[in-house]
């Protein structure tokens, strides 16, 4: 039987706990484990080997116990981490998978995972590219900037576009989308260091560093004295409410996220929404993978844009998959500069 082929050592990486307020290193563990490198007959499972894995700022929500189920299912303590990666393919059941094929996906925070529904994965088109691009700019984070900033806020040419967290993964795409299609955009960024790559190395017009605003509404009166057509929403919070003040009459919010407020027991709120009916303004959340199906028009445009330098894109790598904790948890002090992720094996 071909299951006596090879048992292989397996680490992984658990939830201990769930999480609440802000997480800690704690709150995961990882441990020893070992794993098959086969299917069942007859299934049409996969079995990844882990190369790249993605550090995303909504698997803090999955930490914690939800009364009401969410968008995502909750991790339960004891489980392996699930999150996006990028992986390549070392037995396979399902028809349109082969050994050797590369995907991006979700996938375990190990280096072996068992995928029951490949659906949930994508074949890598361009595997000529960086593999670990497919955790950022060429993944969920990329697309999300691509479907946020032209499907939901219908960004156009002359339109001024205000993105926070705007050095990070999908912020500093979203305001790199923005100027190709001819907008003026600012962006805001936790740290000096951050504000110069938005303005050398991504091309924004502007940029501020919040943390050194006393008030974010004159902040945003000064970069936007005419008011803001986008405000392309990942923070949340005080942000938002200055945001909130300094649309223009018919302005769109694109809510991406609120990252401002995941660990918080109560969320803050939002203060300033009458601006929504007195200045026009359409805010409309979305969900990335309710636009799953425009990934391959939009991998072949990033790609398009990735090869001809009209993109630029920078990441931050965590070597080993013991560092993953420590990678998450960062994102919520603002320690990644650029797209984090975990290289886990290198090919
Ligand atoms: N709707 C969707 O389908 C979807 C998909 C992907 C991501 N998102 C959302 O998009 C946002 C950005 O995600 P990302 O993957 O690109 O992460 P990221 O920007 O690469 O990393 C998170 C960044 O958020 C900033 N931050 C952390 N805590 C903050 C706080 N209290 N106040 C203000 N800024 C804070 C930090 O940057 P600074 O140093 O600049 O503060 C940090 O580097 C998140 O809200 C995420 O949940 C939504």
């Amino acid at each position: 039987m071909a299951a006596a082929a090879a048992e292989v050592p397996n680490r992984r990486v658990i939830l201990k706990r769930y999480v609440t307020g802000f997480p800690s290193e704690d709150d995961m563990e990882a441990v020893a484990g070992a794993t098959h490198l086969v299917v069942a007959p007859g299934s049409t499972a996969v079995v990844l080997k882990n190369l790249y894995l993605s550090c995303d700022p909504y698997m803090r929500g999955r930490m914690s116990k939800h009364e009401r189920p969410s968008y995502v299912p909750d991790i339960v303590p004891g489980e392996v981490i699930v999150g996006f990666g990028v992986s390549k393919v070392v037995a396979s059941g399902h028809p349109d998978l082969k050994v050797g094929d590369l995907v991006w996906g979700l996938t375990g925070w190990e280096e072996y995972t068992l995928v029951p529904d490949a659906r949930s994965l994508f074949k890598i088109s361009h595997s000529e590219m960086p593999l670990s691009y497919y955790t950022g700019v060429l993944g969920m984070p990329g697309l999300t900037a691509y479907v946020g900033l032209c499907e939901v806020a219908k960004a156009k040419k002359g339109d001024s576009v205000f993105v926070s967290a705007a050095s990070g993964a999908v912020g500093q795409i979203a305001g790199q989308l923005a100027k190709l299609t001819g907008c003026y955009v600012v962006g805001s960024a936790g740290s000096d260091e951050k504000v110069n790559l938005l303005k050398t190395k991504f091309g924004f017009d502007d940029g501020f560093n919040y943390k050194k605003e006393q008030d974010l509404n004159a902040a945003l009166r000064r970069y936007f004295p005419e008011g803001i057509d986008i405000y392309f929403e990942n923070v949340g919070g005080a942000m938002l409410d200055a945001a909130l003040l300094n649309m223009r009459v018919h302005g769109r919010i694109a809510m991406c996220g609120m990252i401002s407020e995941y660990n918080l027991e109560q969320p803050q709120g939002a203060r300033n929404l009458s601006s929504l009916i007195v200045k026009r303004v359409r805010m409309e959340g979305f969900v990335v993978s309710d636009y799953f199906g425009e990934y391959r028009r939009f991998e072949e445009d990033m790609v398009g844009y990735l090869k001809g330098g009209k993109i630029a894109y920078i990441e931050d790598v965590a070597e080993g998959l013991e560092k993953a904790p420590v990678a998450l948890i960062g994102l919520f002090t603002g320690r990644n500069v650029g797209k984090q992720l975990v290289a886990v094996a290198r090919e």
